[in-house]
Parts: C-alpha cells; structure tokens; sequence
C-alpha cells in the first residue's frame, strides 16, 4: 500500500462557468501523463487546442489526445453520443492524430436521439427561463440515468438489447407527443445507428475503475480531466442554469470508478476575466464597449454553439466560492493577454445585496441576480505578453494583477498562459502530486 502523497495524480476542473482553457492546459500537463481521463460531462463540453499551429477541437474524446504515448479514457460519469464520438475520433484520424490509445468506460451512459429532442423540447417550453442548454440531451440522459432507465454501453451485450431500447424509445416517445407535442422519433432508425456506432468501438470498451486503480498504484500519471466547471455544478452551481452533472473534482472518484483518496492535487483554471454562455446570475458582467471589446480580443463566442460568450471582471468572490466547494489546491490563470490592452481592470471583491456587502454566491438565483459587485482597481500593463515565457518576464502590473488574485481567494498559482498556443503556457509550481 503506497502512502497518499506518492500517488501520482492530478486533476484539472474550470473554476468558472465553462471555457476556461481546460482543454488547452489539459493537453499541456497531459505532456507528462501516461492516462488522461475524462469524469464527468458530454459533447456539452467543447475545447480548443492549438499545437504547433495547428488547431484542434474535442467535445468528448479526452483532451489528451494530442499526445500519442498518452491513454485517453471516457469515464462512467460521462455521458456518451456514439455517433458524435466516432465522427470526433474520424475528424482527429484525418489530421493525422492517433486514436488507438482511447477507451470508453463499460458502465458509461448512452446519449440517444430522444435523450436530445428532449432537451430541445424542454428548452422550448421554458420560454422565459430557458437554460440555454447546449440542446446535446446531456440533461435528459443524466435524468435517465437518476431514473434507472439510462442505456449502458455494457448493455449493449445483453441478448435483450433491441427490447431494452424499444421499451426506452416506446416511453420517451410518449413523453415526446404527449407533454411536448413533439414528432416521435423512428426506433428501427435509433437501434440500427445504435448498433453500427457501437460496432465501430466496441474493442475500445473496458472497466475504468479496475483499469485505473491497477494504473494509479503502479505509480503512473493519471490526470484527470474536467468539464464545464465549478458554477455550472449541479449541487454547488447556480442552479438551475447549471449542467446536470457534478462537475467538480469531488465528483472524479465517481465518475472514473477510484477510491476518493487515490487523488492528490487539484488545478482550478481560471480566466483572467470572467465569461459565461446560456442564463443565470453573473454579477459582473459587462454589458458595455469594454465587454464587447473583450469579447473580440479574446473570440469569446462559444465553440459548440457560436453563441456570443458574456464577458464580465474576475469574480473574487465567485472563485473564493469555487475553491471552497470544489476544493481547488491551486488556479492556472489562462487569457492574461486578452486583458493587455486595458488601461485600468477590475477585481469584484464583494457583493452589495440587500444593504450589506456579502461574500458568497446565494442559493437562489433570483436572490443572486440582485447582487452587485464592489470592485477594486488596479492598474493595466499595456504591453503585449503573448511571447513571455517565464514570471520574470511579465510586466510587474501583469504580476501584481496574478498575485492580487492569488491573495483575494487565498491560493497559489499554478501558471499562466498568454495564447493559446502550447507554447504560450507557463507552469510555475510541482505538476502531479508526489
Ligand atoms: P475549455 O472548454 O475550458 O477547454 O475552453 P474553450 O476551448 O471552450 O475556450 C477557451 C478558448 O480560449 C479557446 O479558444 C482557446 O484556444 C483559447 N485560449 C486558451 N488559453 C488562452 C490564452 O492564454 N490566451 C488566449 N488569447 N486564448 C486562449
Ligand atoms: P466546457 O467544457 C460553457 C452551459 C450551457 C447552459 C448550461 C446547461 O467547454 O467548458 P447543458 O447542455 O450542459 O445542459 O447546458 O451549461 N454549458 C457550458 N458552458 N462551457 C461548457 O463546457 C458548457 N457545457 C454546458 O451553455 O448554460
Ligand atoms: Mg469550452
């Protein structure tokens, strides 16, 4: 039995709402992994890699991907749509990336054609208090799964799979035309994909769990791979404009099938700013030139959807929250260039609500949404950053900025980053634990 601290592994979450860089620092401190695995999530998340000029996108393949040595696995906790992951997996074979090395877990869930007309359908009768869901039937599969009618990839093998499917198409084509006056959808159509898409990967399915532990107590580098982020947590988000899984590092021993103490360092990433796609409280957003201006200096638009992203000031507050219910042992401050051009920026460091000034996100969103934030000042650098590769090298305003973060919510930082490129990633403490 080897001692915790000689564990080697390392999670990475977003500390925000989303489109923090995960995928981008994943496939960073992927470099030095041997497995790369995803916990939670589906083809919700969308990630932008660029290595050596080339640019990348993965939804649901692991954002390890790029690294040929390295073993991508997709998690129990996932939630999977076959035909997105082969046509993913085809897109990254095509510019010559090598997919031998990914495995699904065998207790993953099923993604189907229902789970996502639903989603649409849901959307639509919500009418002024759409989610903004991504419309991928993430939460009407995870809903399956809390119902214990969810599909398995290991039921695929049953010998009664084909009934197991028309039983679930049967039942959620009622909820279709009945509640959501929808078009029903066609089975023989939904099980004849199922089986084809399944086909094709079939050979890459294996037990996580089992996997891992063996891995992790051989001392190997396991990193393990966050989606969404911390405030778009089902419990600890700003429900209900959250995702419907828990989407913080408490959650990776469930969603990969480990013992909750094999895991040893948690990374936050952190934007310099903040951003948030689809509804919900965002007490600083920028609904003004300079959020606009943000928008465009950083291609703030959604890579799933295209959806302009809201810009608003780094959230003290917000990530305080972040780090005490998602338990980040450090952030990776990601975007700092975007913020090059700014002559003064903003820290919210508290929120004035009802008369008081409070430090936390509040339960309701309703209440949330009546909070304003109390900033301070400090003052811009006005340089261009985007070739600096150490701390040194960063303008002492730029620093000042890192390190007023670092004192507001009471945490180290890991790096930084000032591209998006590989190279324009700065790590300044130990990677893995151990
Ligand atoms: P993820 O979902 O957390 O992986 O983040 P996304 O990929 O959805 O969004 C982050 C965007 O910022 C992507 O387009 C990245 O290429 C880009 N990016 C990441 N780090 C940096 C950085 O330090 N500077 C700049 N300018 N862009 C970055
Ligand atoms: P990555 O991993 C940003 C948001 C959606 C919506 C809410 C619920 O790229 O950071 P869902 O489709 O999950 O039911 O949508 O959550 N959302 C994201 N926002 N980045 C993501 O993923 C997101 N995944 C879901 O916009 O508000
Ligand atoms: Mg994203």
């Amino acid at each position: 039995m080897l001692n915790s601290q000689e564990y080697k592994t390392l999670v990475v979450v977003g500390s925000q709402w989303g489109d923090e860089g995960k995928g981008k620092i994943t496939d960073y401190y992927a470099q030095d992994a041997d497995l790369v695995v995803r916990f939670a999530g589906g083809d919700n998340a969308g990630h932008i890699i660029w290595n050596e000029g080339k640019k990348y996108k993965v939804t649901i393949v692991p954002s390890g991907i790029l690294n040929p040595k390295v073993i991508n696995i997709i998690g129990n906790g996932c939630v999977v749509n076959l035909t997105k992951l082969n046509s993913e997996m085809k897109i990254l074979q095509d510019a010559g990336i090598d997919t031998k090395n990914l495995f699904i877990s065998d207790r993953a869930h099923v993604i189907f054609k229902y789970n996502e007309e639903i989603d649409a359908l849901q959307e639509e009768v919500r009418a002024n208090r759409k989610i903004g869901t991504t419309k991928r039937g993430i939460g009407p599969t995870y809903a399956d799964k809390a119902s214990r009618c969810g599909l398995r990839l290991c039921d695929f093998q049953e010998s009664n799979f084909k009934e197991l499917l028309q039983e679930q198409v049967e039942y959620h084509n009622q909820l279709i035309t009945t509640i959501y006056q929808g078009k029903a959808v066609d089975f023989a159509t939904i099980y004849q994909e199922a089986i084809n898409q399944y086909e094709a990967i079939k050979d890459r399915i294996i037990d996580c769990g089992e996997f891992l532990d063996h891995a992790i107590r051989a001392q190997k580098m396991v990193l393990f791979e966050g989606a969404q982020g911390v405030l778009l947590d089902l419990d600890h988000g700003t429900y209900p404009f959250v995702t419907s899984s828990n989407t913080t590092a408490n959650n990776v021993s469930i969603g990969v099938g480990i013992h909750n103490k094999l895991i040893n360092k948690v990374i936050g990433v952190a934007k310099a700013y903040d951003t948030r796609v689809g509804t919900g409280g965002m007490p600083t957003e920028l609904l003004d030139e300079t959020g606009n201006r943000l928008r465009e200096r950083g291609h703030e638009y959604g890579s799933n959807t295209g959806r302009p992203r809201r810009l608003g000031w780094f959230d003290a507050v917000a990530m305080n929250y972040s780090i005490r219910t998602g338990g980040l042992d450090t952030l990776f401050i990601t975007l700092l260039d975007v913020l090059d051009s700014e002559e003064t920026i903003k820290i919210c460091t508290g929120y004035n609500y009802q008369d008081k000034v409070i430090n936390t996100i509040l339960a309701s969103n309703t209440e949330y949404e009546k909070c304003t934030p109390v900033y301070e000042e400090l003052p811009g650098w006005k340089t261009d950053i985007t070739k600096v590769t150490s701390w040194e090298e960063l303008p002492v305003n730029a620093k000042n900025y890192i390190n007023r973060i670092s004192e507001l919510c009471n945490v180290p930082i890991q790096g930084f980053s000032v591209g998006p490129d590989r190279k324009q990633t700065i790590n300044l403490l130990d990677k893995f634990g151990g």
